[in-house]
């Protein structure tokens, strides 16, 4: 089974000429199968942790080390990273104008994989899963997240999940913006991958409204640049009826 071992990461990034540290030692372990969700205040460093591991160029680790299956992942380029296993599906995912979610669906698989999908079986493969996601087949010939509603850009993440089956696929705020069914359909989704055993799912949420449909065996409170509160399902709940104050009294918020 892969294991993604964070160990006392620290981050920072420059703004207005100034260094800034917003992770301050994140420590976390998800194992291949298992679904951590992680909550926290506006401006925690959640997504910071997610572009960290994606190794987007504006953050600098200071400190700390990420390991998957024991290969140092800090030392991999972008590709490398991908093809190790590891997916990355953000907040605000980026326009590539001229490229089709077709085309870009099969250079991934092929980056991934190390070989081209055999075109007959992938074509139906992409079609099954768009059915599934309920997403209109002509789709796949737009550029990819190009005028995308914030539902599609979704849907086309978790589209990405299905196809190119990581070993452990962060998700940085799926469910912001979904209507109900929209957030039924792509829940769903993240099941279906998740009941393959086969990804650990790193779910980074504002809104216990998504873990009805995805429980997580883990949740995880973010706060302050780091993990202060683990616990299981049932920490959700709380946080729902409670909020974050508790854990960001005295300034520990970022
Ligand atoms: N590229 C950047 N330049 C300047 N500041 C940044 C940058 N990236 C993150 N920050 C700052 O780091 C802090 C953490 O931001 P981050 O986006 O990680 O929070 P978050 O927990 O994802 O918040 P939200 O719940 O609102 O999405 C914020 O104060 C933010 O302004
Ligand atoms: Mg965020």
């Amino acid at each position: 089974m892969a294991t993604l071992e964070i160990r006392d990461l620290h981050v920072t990034v420059e703004a207005d000429n100034a260094t800034k540290e917003i992770l301050k030692g994140v420590d976390l372990t998800v194992k291949q199968g298992e679904t951590h969700a992680i909550m926290g205040p506006n401006g925690s460093g959640k997504s910071t942790l997610a572009y960290s591991l994606a190794g987007h160029p504006k953050y600098t680790i200071t400190e700390g080390t990420v390991l998957l299956d024991g290969e140092d992942v800090l030392a991999m380029s972008v590709d490398e990273r991908a093809r190790a296993g590891l997916f990355l599906a953000m907040q605000y995912p980026v326009e590539v104008p001229g490229v089709s979610v077709s085309n870009f669906l099969r250079s991934s698989a092929t980056a991934i994989r190390g070989e081209a999908p055999k075109l007959r079986t992938w074509v139906k493969e992409v079609k099954e899963t768009m059915e599934r996601l309920h997403m209109d087949q002509s789709f796949a010939e737009r550029n990819v997240n190009e005028g995308f509603s914030g539902g599609e850009k979704k849907r086309h993440e978790i589209l990405q999940l299905e196809l190119l089956k990581p070993k452990i696929a962060i998700l940085d705020e799926t469910d912001s913006g979904l209507d109900v069914d929209a957030l039924r359909i792509v829940s769903e989704g993240v099941n279906r991958v998740r009941e393959t055993g086969e990804v650990g799912t790193m779910l980074i949420t504002h809104y216990t409204r998504i873990l009805r449909y995805i429980k997580p065996d883990y949740v995880h409170v973010f706060s302050g640049g780091r993990i202060v509160e683990s616990g299981g399902a049932e920490l959700a709940d709380k946080l729902e009826d409670e909020g974050y104050e508790a854990y960001t009294k005295g300034g520990a918020s970022a």
